[in-house]
Parts: C-alpha cells; structure tokens; sequence
C-alpha cells in the first residue's frame, strides 16, 4: 500500500477514534463521572485517547497531516438502553474493520496498532454489553441529564472557554505528533496537552452537570511546520487565555463557586506556568 493511501485510512480511523472519546466523555459527564454508569464510560473514553494517540503517532511519523475534525458517531439517543445498544454495534462493527486494515499493512507496528484497536473494540463491546445487561428497566428507558443551576451568562461564558481549550488542546496534540522527530519537543507539547485535558475537563463537567451539551467543536486548528513558529503561536495563544481565565476570576459570578474558582486558580497557574517553558523551549531547541 502506497504510504499516502495508509495515511488517508489511518486518518478516517483516527477520526473515529476522536468520535468515540467525545461521545463518551460528554456521555460520562452526564452521568456523573464517579458513579456506576459514569465511571466505567469515562473508562471507554480514556481508552480511546489512546486509540487516537497510537494513530496520530503513526500518522505523524509517515509525515502525514492528522485529521483532527471527529466523524460522526451514529447512536439511537432516545434512552439508556438505545445508547448503549448503539455502543455495542459500533465497537462490534469496529473488530473486523480494523482486523481487514491490519491484513494490508506490513509494517509490524503499525499491524500490531490496527490489530489492538480490532480487538479492545471487541472488548470494549462486551463491557458496553455488561452494562446493559446490569441495567433495571427503570434506568433503561430513561437519560441522564440535570437542570442548568448556573446562569445562563455564566454557562456561555464556559462554553466558549470549552471550545477555546478543546481546538488549543488538539493543536498541542497535533503538534506532538507531527513534531515527534524534533528531540524532545514533541513530548513536552503531550505533556502539555495533557494538562489541558485536565483543565478541559473542568469547564466541560460543569456544563455538562447543567444539563447543556459542551461545545467541543474544532474552532482552529494551526497547521504549522515550523517547530519555532508553532511554539511561538502556542505562547500567544495561552498568554491570551490567562488573560480571559484572570478576568472570569474575577467577575462576581465566579467568586460565588468556590469549586470552581479553586480549579480556575490552579488553570491560571499552570497556564503560566506553560508559557514560561514554551518560552524556554523556543531559546533551547
Ligand atoms: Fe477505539
Ligand atoms: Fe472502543
């Protein structure tokens, strides 16, 4: 197989790799991350990060240009039990798809990825099923979901910085991928990244835990291909959110949720302290 048609199939994959961290991690975030449905979702989701990682690595190492938009997910969202019926035709669908990929490649790696992902989908399957099966008809016919608290000033407010983090958080990661040869540049930016799943996380719940869908939409994503400039846009790009992150700190709203001033406080701490080696990075690489 000619390396720019292997690109473009593990593209489509890790768009549905994305697709599925996404549908689970806002599933989870609905049911509350900490309790029996929440949990073992949030669990799924985790595991697809990697499934997307493990792709976007490959990718980036061929010298292609990850695909970062996510594919659609298909599921029936009527109730529980219709979810996760969904869950379990997809994964299921996902063990000879990817088994029928891994048959076309030869390198070894990139065989072995594409046969994990065939058969964690297959795992992945039969714990959706297990849930299912655990579930009483009461909780089947039924969705998770709260009432928004917040106001709605506030929420949007979180939105937006939903989407903000979400489209800084991928070009972090899309930069470690296709960085990955440059020293030890590419891994800081994943380290990077993963602070920012973090803080994501933080915004995300409280949205998601006021009944709204989070708006995690690609707003922009930078393509560079220049270590240099990239690093340079990315100090930029984070100087400008501590800006917005110190002036929601501050509004009236804000200060009457401790919790979540708490986790902003620690936001704005670790944001600056991510400026400072982006900066160092920049003198140093
Ligand atoms: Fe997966
Ligand atoms: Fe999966």
């Amino acid at each position: 197989m000619q390396t720019n048609q292997l690109i473009d199939i593990l593209n489509r994959d890790l768009a549905d790799e994305h697709a599925a961290t996404l549908r689970y991690l806002v599933h989870s975030y609905f049911e509350g991350e900490d309790n029996e449905f929440g949990a073992p979702i949030l669990s799924r989701a985790r595991e697809e990060m990697w499934h997307m990682h493990w792709l976007g690595m490959v990718i980036g190492k061929l010298g292609g240009e990850p695909e970062l938009v996510p594919a659609k997910y298909p599921f029936d969202p009527s109730n529980r039990g219709s979810i996760l019926q969904s869950y379990i035709d997809y994964e299921e669908n996902l063990v000879p798809h990817y088994n029928k990929e891994a048959e076309q490649v030869d390198d070894s790696h990139i065989k072995r990825v594409l046969e994990r992902e065939a058969w964690e989908s297959g795992i992945h399957a039969q714990k959706f099923r297990k849930m299912l099966d655990k579930l009483s008809t009461e909780d089947a016919k039924t969705l998770p979901g709260a009432e928004a608290e917040l106001p709605e000033e506030f929420l949007n407010t979180l939105q937006q910085e939903v989407a903000a983090k979400y489209s800084n958080m991928l070009t972090h990661i899309r930069d470690s991928w296709v960085f990955q040869k440059q020293g030890i540049s590419g891994w800081k930016l994943m380290d990077q990244a993963m602070e920012m799943m973090k803080q994501l996380a933080h915004f995300t719940e409280d949205v998601a835990e006021n009944g709204l869908y989070p708006q995690l939409e690609v707003e922009e994503v930078e393509r560079q291909t220049d270590l240099t400039a990239a690093l340079s846009n990315k100090e930029e790009t984070l100087k400008q959110s501590l800006a917005r992150h110190e002036a929601l700190q501050k509004q009236d709203e804000t200060q009457k949720h401790k919790g979540f001033l708490l986790n902003l406080d620690l936001t704005i701490r670790q944001e600056a302290y991510q400026i400072a080696e982006l900066q160092d990075m920049r003198k140093n690489k």
